[in-house]
């Protein structure tokens, strides 16, 4: 395992964004940037040991301060996904966070991904991330610090330990932002990826892709990932808990609901390449999103890879959005001065 460092660009203020590079026996990589604490690229083998980015993104480091362009890589804080009225309240507090999207909070304000973050720590094979808000910055409570330490391995594992640390109760629903194409073929979409998701439920959606606090059932619609099937198989039906030509941006609520408890949530896989994803977590969520809100044409993204409608999935996991204010969803508060922690896991491996 080896790490270097190098300068990946200068955003529009002049803050400097620096990427670190961790190497492995076999030559698969992952690059972090300071930008976000996200990931610009990951690049892995297919089935004949051929390394490709299986990650979307951009060469010039302005994009990715976007939110247009989806949050690519990005890390997320303090709350991903969305707060209905930008409002929630604990022990009787009430708390106004950014109404960034429609009448609604999305991915906290959008704050700590469009910030740089601290470098805490590096090692051969691992770089550890920190960012601070103070209490009350973006209507959230508690003088808050996220770390998250990202640590690659010899078997193609990126590992995400997401720390919390806050002198106040508090939330967190921090999450990571990146679209995964794994066929690394500019002209392909994910519509001939295979997905599973292990999931019998989804958080119901209004016509804002709020929760209504109400859990469907999977079965029998298109969101039923339960066994290996090609996303493009339904993408276009009509179904009440998707938005016409957005395609899938729902939260599933996963079989596993014991907080703490890694298990698989995800498999997400490219029969041509060959090249495999596993999604692990201790989280109770996972959203799918297909990148449906993007735009359909456009050559802005790295290489030949545009950065366009359904290019990508994003799986990004979570508690349920909305937690903050359906107390039947499961949910733990970060309590004052004791450390929150979760972990994700992006496990690579060939078909
Ligand atoms: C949301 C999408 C949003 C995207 C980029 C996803 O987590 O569910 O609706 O467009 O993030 O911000």
């Amino acid at each position: 395992m080896s790490i270097s460092k190098s300068i990946f660009g200068t955003l529009d203020d002049g803050k400097e964004v620096e990427l670190y590079t961790i190497t492995n026996k076999s030559g698969a990589s992952v690059s972090l940037m300071t930008l976000g604490g996200g990931i610009q690229s990951l690049k892995v083998p297919d089935k004949n040991g051929i390394l490709g980015d299986v990650v979307l993104g951009f060469d010039e480091v302005k994009h990715y301060v976007n939110p247009d362009f989806g949050y690519q890589g990005l890390l997320v804080g303090r709350f991903a996904n969305r707060i209905r009225d930008g409002k929630f309240t604990i022990d009787g507090t009430t708390y106004n966070t950014p109404k960034n999207q429609g009448t609604w909070t999305l991915h906290g304000g959008g704050r700590f991904s469009f910030s740089i973050w601290q470098v805490k720590e590096t090692t051969d094979n691992s770089v550890s991330f920190e960012f601070f808000s103070p209490d009350m910055e973006d209507g959230f409570g508690g003088n808050f610090t996220l770390t998250v330490k990202y640590t690659f391995t010899d078997d193609n594992i990126l590992r995400l330990d997401y720390t919390v640390l806050s002198d106040k109760k508090t939330v967190a629903n921090p999450t990571n932002h990146t679209y995964f194409n794994l066929s690394c073929d500019g002209g392909k979409t994910i519509e001939n990826h295979l997905l599973q998701v292990n999931a019998d439920k989804f958080t119901e959606t209004d016509s804002s892709q709020l929760p209504t606090g109400e859990l469907g059932e999977v079965e029998g619609t298109m969101l039923d990932f339960r066994q290996l099937h090609k996303i493009g198989d339904k993408i276009n039906e009509p179904f009440r808990a998707v938005l016409d030509d957005v395609g899938y941006d729902n939260n599933y609520c996963l079989y596993n609901k014991e907080f703490g408890k890694m298990a698989q949530a995800a498999i997400l896989a490219d029969e041509e390449s060959g090249r495999k994803l596993e999604v692990w977590t201790d989280l109770p969520g996972i959203q799918l999103y297909c990148g449906g809100w993007l735009e359909k044409t456009g050559t802005i993204g790295k290489a030949n890879s545009p950065v366009t409608y359904r290019r990508g999935v994003a799986l990004e996991t979570q508690f349920y959005p909305d937690s903050v204010n359906h107390p039947n969803f499961p949910f733990e508060y970060v309590e004052p001065d004791k450390e929150f922690k979760t972990t994700t896991q992006f496990r690579f491996s060939v078909m």
